[in-house]
């Protein structure tokens, strides 16, 4: 009876020379992720059990970075300590399944535009099979630098040709291994045993395989489009995947209801959330992490990273949001920084040139221009005046300023931190405030204004003579 139970290895230790990096090849960011997360989420996603990631090179980073993005047991490590080729990386996980009956799925770990669903297909085709190997290939447009299909005259698949070892008429073989592969566990370790370095780079090829399986009984290929197999090997590569990703989750978007005023300029990454009729101006960039509610406003250029945006609030341009918990109905911008720890409830408006961080704003309160409100709190409907700051750094530690509710902060002022105003005070424009101002009481702390009457009369009297003596 051919048993259920699909395991999956992913290769992640490969050096990646040509990136030109010190950064481990699937460290590289695609679209807010790790390249080395795309493989994983597919073995998720097809529930594989166990998937084991195999990491060498900066193996103990790479092993960090994805215990944090795949946080419980569903990921299982294997090093492979020297990088001596794909064959012998697979190699490497044998421990981590020994035991284990069943299929393997192996990915490499620099293939991040297969489907879930593509893979699926290859399963089902390897299923319904009695072949102990089945391989993805497909027809890219240039296949240089990817292994070439041989296939005997009968169309059958005969072995695998890297490029480096290829002759010039193999060469000309436009059908290439897309590089994902299932076999069934046994025969895959037993042929990965019998394999040996016979190649232009020395290394064991996991793409020997195919010829050993095609020895034990054949192996089926499945046709795939050439768009999703292609790989990062450089970081040209990396940014033309990032494009193709990129359209594919601006059209998931138009799909289910947002508006995308310019989907070129639209920069949405893997894993961000956004209701329907939400609207988004050009050139906005909504980050990891982010969710953005229903009949939101996104206005050209604002950048989102890390922030949740409640339902019907309006971001007008160019306005930056790092760590920033929004509710519905806010207004916020043009050009507004809010940075970590902000927290603006229903109905509040922060305006032009205002910057906040680890500052909470409650309901209907009012920062309309030019403020830096940080490490603060404050209440219900205030209004907050041009201009003002919260002075919360002495140099050494910061200090928090308390704002109660339906407190007028007059324009121009400094409030020097720890400090609290209570509800219902008033701040008189242009005030330094260093002690706390209790509930309901007016606070003034400005030189008293003097005027001279005629000053400016007597003074040009007085220019005019002194310029008048110096001629004589
Ligand atoms: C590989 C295939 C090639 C295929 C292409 C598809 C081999 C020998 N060749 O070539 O037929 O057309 O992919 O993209 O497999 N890795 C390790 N340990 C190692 C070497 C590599 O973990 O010792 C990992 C890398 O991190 C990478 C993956 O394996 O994720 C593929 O390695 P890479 O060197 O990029 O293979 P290609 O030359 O692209
Ligand atoms: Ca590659």
């Amino acid at each position: 009876m051919v048993s259920d139970s699909l395991a999956c290895v992913a290769l992640l230790a490969g050096v990646g020379r040509r990136m030109k990096s010190e950064r481990p090849k699937v460290l590289h960011s695609l679209l807010g992720r790790p390249l080395g997360w795309y493989a994983l989420t597919r073995a998720m996603e097809l529930r594989a059990e166990p998937i084991v990631a195999v990491v060498g090179h900066q193996g103990e980073a790479v092993q960090t970075e994805m215990a944090r993005l795949f946080p419980g047991p569903a990921i299982q490590f294997a090093i492979q300590s020297e990088q001596r080729g794909t064959g012998h990386a697979v190699l490497c996980a044998r421990q981590s399944l020994l035991g284990f009956k069943g299929a393997v799925l192996v990915l490499y770990g620099d293939v991040p535009l297969l489907t879930e669903q593509t893979l699926q297909g290859l399963v089902a085709a390897f299923r319904n099979s009695d072949a102990p190997l089945a391989l993805l290939t497909c027809r890219p447009p240039n296949p240089h630098s990817y292994g070439r299909v041989l296939r005997a005259d009968s169309g059958a698949v005969r072995a695998i040709v890297e490029e480096r070892d290829a002759t010039p008429e193999q060469r000309r073989i436009e059908e290439v291994n897309a590089g994902v592969y299932i076999a069934d566990a046994d025969f895959l370790f037993e042929a990965l045993h019998s394999l040996r370095p016979n190649n232009a780079q020395g290394e064991i090829y996991l793409t020997d395989i195919v010829a050993k399986a095609v020895a034990a009984g054949g192996a089926i290929t499945v046709g795939v489009a050439a768009e999703e197999v292609e790989g990062v090997n450089c970081l040209a590569d990396l940014a033309l995947r990032a494009e193709t990703l990129r359209s594919r989750i601006n059209a998931a978007m138009m799909a289910n209801g947002v508006t995308l005023e310019h989907p070129a300029t639209t920069f949405i990454d893997e894993g961000v959330e956004i209701g329907p009729d939400t609207i988004l101006g050009s050139g906005v960039a909504i980050g990891e992490g982010c969710t953005i509610g229903s009949r939101v406003v996104v206005g050209q250029g604002c950048v989102i990273r890390r922030s949740v945006v409640g339902d019907d609030c309006e971001l007008k341009p160019y306005s930056v949001l790092e760590g920033a918990v929004v509710a519905p109905r806010c207004q916020v911008g043009p050009f507004a920084r809010l940075r970590g720890g902000t927290r603006l409830d229903e109905g509040v408006h922060v305006g032009n040139f205002v910057e906040t961080k680890q500052a909470h704003l409650m309901r209907d309160t009012k920062a309309n221009h030019h403020a830096y409100l940080g490490d603060t709190e404050i209440g219900e409907r205030c209004n907050i005046g041009a201009g003002t700051i919260t002075c919360n750094y002495d140099g050494f530690s910061k200090h928090v300023t308390r704002i109660g509710s339906d407190v007028f902060v007059g324009s121009d002022t400094q409030l020097v931190a720890p400090v609290v105003v209570g509800d219902n005070a008033l701040i008189g424009a242009g005030s330094t405030i260093v002690r706390d101002v209790p509930a309901g009481s007016l606070a003034l702390s400005r030189a008293p204004q003097s005027v001279k009457e005629g000053w400016v009369e007597d003074r040009l009297k007085i220019l005019k003579r002194t310029r008048g003596d110096k001629e004589h």
